[in-house]
C-alpha cells in the first residue's frame, strides 16, 4: 500500500474512494473503507490526519491516540489501497490562509456541537474541503456516528457545486460494541468503571426509539443518562434532516446525545422511524 505525506507526491486527482480519517482506525473505519470498497472508484484512499483546527483550546488534541503503524497494517486489510498522511505543515503551510467554506446552517441553527464545541465545524469543513481539494475523490465515505457531521459536510458538498465535480457523499451505519457501545476512537480513553456506565448512551438511544413523543424520548433518555452518571450535554430528539426541534414523531427524526465521562466526551445518536 502506498504512503503519501507530501503534497508534492499527489496525482493532479485520484478519482477514488475515500475514507477521511484521524486515525486510532477501528471497526467502525474498516466499515467506511469496506463500503468504499464496494463502489466502482478507485483507488481506496484513506486519510490519517488529526486536524488541530476541529479542536477548541483546552479539547483533547494532544492526547488524540495516534498510532501509525498499526492504522497502517489494518487499513490495508481492510481494503485500503493509499493513506494520505500530511503533517499539519503541508495541510496549513504557515503564512497561507486556507479558506474555510461557509458554514451550512445545520451546522449551527440546531445548536447541538457548535453550542459544546464553537467553531469545531469550521475546523471540519476546512479539512474536509482542503482533502477534497487536494485528492478529488469520486465518492467519500462518512460514519452514521458523526451525524450532525454527516448532514454539514453533505449541506457543504452540495453548496460548493461542482468544486468537486459530482463527488457523491456515502454514508455508512454506526458499528456498535455486542453490548450497543458504538466504536469510537475516544473509547479507549475510558477505564473499566467508565466503560461500563458508556453502555447508557445506547440505551437512552433505545428507549428514546420506544417512545410516544419527543418530549417522552427526551425525558426517558435525560432519566437513564442520569441512571448512568453521566454528564450530559444533550440528549434530544430532531428533525433527521434538518436536526431542528420537532413536536410529533410524524416524520423521520433522529434521537442525539453528547454526554460527558470525566474528560471523554462521547456522541451518539439513532434513527427514529416516522410514528404513522
Ligand atoms: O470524523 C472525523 O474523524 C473527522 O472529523 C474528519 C472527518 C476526518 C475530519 O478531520
Amino acid at each position: 500500500m502506498r504512503i503519501i505525506r507530501e503534497l508534492t507526491e499527489l496525482p493532479p486527482a485520484y478519482d477514488g474512494a475515500f475514507i477521511p480519517t484521524m486515525g486510532a482506525l477501528h471497526e467502525g473505519h474498516f466499515a467506511l473503507i469496506r463500503r468504499a470498497v464496494r463502489t466502482p472508484h478507485r483507488p481506496i484512499v484513506v486519510s490519517i490526519f488529526v486536524n488541530p483546527t476541529q479542536f477548541a483550546p483546552g479539547e483533547d488534541f494532544e492526547r488524540y491516540s495516534r498510532n501509525f503503524e498499526e492504522d497502517y497494517e489494518k487499513a490495508q486489510a481492510a481494503g485500503a489501497e493509499v493513506i494520505f498522511a500530511p503533517s499539519v505543515k503541508a495541510m496549513y503551510p504557515p503564512d497561507t490562509q486556507i479558506p474555510i467554506p461557509p458554514l451550512p446552517k445545520v451546522a449551527r441553527e440546531p445548536g447541538l456541537e457548535e453550542s459544546s464545541r464553537p467553531g469545531h465545524f469550521e475546523g471540519v469543513c476546512q479539512v474536509v474541503a482542503r482533502l477534497f481539494d487536494l485528492l478529488k475523490p469520486r465518492c467519500a465515505v462518512f460514519g452514521e456516528k458523526d451525524y450532525q457531521q454527516l448532514l454539514v459536510i453533505r449541506a457543504m458538498v452540495e453548496h460548493e457545486g461542482e468544486r468537486w465535480d459530482g463527488l457523491e457523499i456515502i454514508s455508512h451505519e454506526t458499528v456498535r460494541e455486542s453490548d450497543g457501545l458504538a466504536l469510537s476512537s475516544r473509547n479507549v480513553n475510558l477505564d473499566t468503571e467508565q466503560r461500563s456506565r458508556a453502555t447508557g448512551l445506547s440505551k437512552a438511544l433505545q428507549q428514546a426509539s420506544e417512545s410516544s413523543s419527543p418530549p417522552a424520548a427526551e425525558a426517558a433518555m435525560r432519566r437513564i443518562l442520569d441512571d448512568h452518571d453521566l454528564e450530559i450535554d444533550y440528549a434530544v430528539v430532531r428533525d433527521a434532516e434538518t436536526l431542528m426541534a420537532v413536536e410529533t414523531l410524524e416524520k423521520p427524526t433522529r434521537a442525539l446525545i453528547a454526554a460527558r465521562l470525566g474528560n471523554v466526551r462521547l456522541i451518539d445518536n439513532l434513527a427514529i422511524p416516522a410514528s404513522i
